[in-house]
């Protein structure tokens, strides 16, 4: 078939590696999808950095990328930015126009997924963000798809890595949270300005996500009662231990008739829990249905090579939809369910 032509927003450590997927699988690739993949046009904030060791044609660089999406030849956009402006602008302009996108943008979505699920539906254009939440962990497509079935109940999920580390890092070794954060920074887990992550901002964006799509309703992030893991002592982690138990920061998202409840904070859960044994910067979401019974995806959550795993097999799907003409089943939300404030819980 035609190449599908793709527009590439951001060129950080994730993008640098979509590229690389898509260079190094290209043959795979096109026979999977039926067509090559092409990259169009790359947006970059600034020129003439260092994109690591994937080259990529110097010709492809913009800075102007609501330009690159506005362009008659991009058929789909990959937006690995992040933030909610100016991404939003950009993926709005895309869907409305009828280009699929795929994006790793957890904030936007949390914030304002109804946004770009409305422009998806307006332009006929397809919505995929497998990376938003927990990485490399086929997560998202289970939710929306493979459990459509069936009820599911709660979610309860260790959903940021860096956070994970460090409450593993106290458990294992008696640190205070200070000690195994200095750590976690060291190693390169937490980030410059760790806010987001230990104050549970991030985790909250991927709970909102997640409860979202279990319990087909509107969660933003801001209806996430939050809560970080900076007041978690050493002597906190030791009485857990004492009684069998560990402190992991967990987000909790469950229905009971007609009310959700998504909550984001520490944890005590007994050493049998299978969440219990999920250490260093790992991810895990638990997940309970009516006919399933208990599920549990485990795997990488951050990470340049994780997260554009996920990026791509979403590409590969918004690209066989397009040569199929077919665009994924809409995901509006259809269940007009109460949030519960946690007074009530
Ligand atoms: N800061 C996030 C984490 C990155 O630690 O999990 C992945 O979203």
């Amino acid at each position: 078939g035609e190449p599908v032509k793709v527009a590439l927003l951001g060129c950080g450590t994730v993008g640098a590696e979509v590229v690389r997927l898509m260079r190094e699988q290209e043959a795979d690739l096109t026979a999977r999808i039926g067509a090559p993949l092409e990259l169009v046009g790359v947006a970059v904030r600034r020129l003439g950095l260092d994109r690591g060791d994937v080259p990529i044609d110097p010709s492809l660089f913009t800075t102007d990328a609501l330009g690159l999406v506005k362009r008659d030849d991009v058929d789909m956009v990959v937006e690995v930015v992040g933030g909610i402006e100016p991404a939003r602008t950009w993926l709005v302009e895309a869907l409305r126009s009828g280009k699929s996108v795929v994006t790793a943008n957890k904030a936007l979505l949390a914030e304002d997924g109804p946004a770009l699920h409305d422009a998806a539906a307006e332009g006929g254009a397809d919505l995929y963000y497998e990376a938003a939440v927990a990485g490399a962990i086929p997560l998202l497509r289970p939710l929306r798809e493979s459990l459509h079935g069936d009820q599911i109940t709660r979610v309860t999920g260790i959903v940021n890595g860096t956070t994970n580390f460090i409450l593993s890092r106290m458990d294992a070794s008696g640190a205070g949270f200070a000690e195994a954060l200095d750590e976690a920074t060291a190693l390169g887990y937490a980030e410059a300005d760790p806010t987001a992550d230990i104050e549970g901002f991030d985790a909250a964006a991927k709970a909102a996500i997640l409860a979202s799509l279990a319990f087909h309703t509107r969660v933003r992030a801001a209806d996430v009662y939050r809560e970080g893991i900076t007041e978690v002592t050493a002597a906190d982690m030791a009485a857990a231990r004492d009684m069998g138990a560990t402190i992991k920061l967990l987000c909790i998202a469950s229905r009971a008739d007609d009310a959700v409840s998504v909550r984001v904070h520490p944890a005590m859960i007994p050493r049998t829990h299978p969440l219990a044994s999920v250490g260093d910067a790992f991810n895990a979401v638990f997940v309970e249905a009516e006919a399933a019974g208990q599920l549990m995806f485990y795997g990488r959550g951050a990470g340049g090579a994780p997260t554009a795993s996920a990026v791509v097999g979403d590409m590969v799907a918004v690209a066989r939809n397009r040569l199929a003409g077919v665009r994924a089943a809409s995901e509006s939300a259809y269940a007009d369910l109460r949030i519960r404030s946690m007074g009530e819980v």
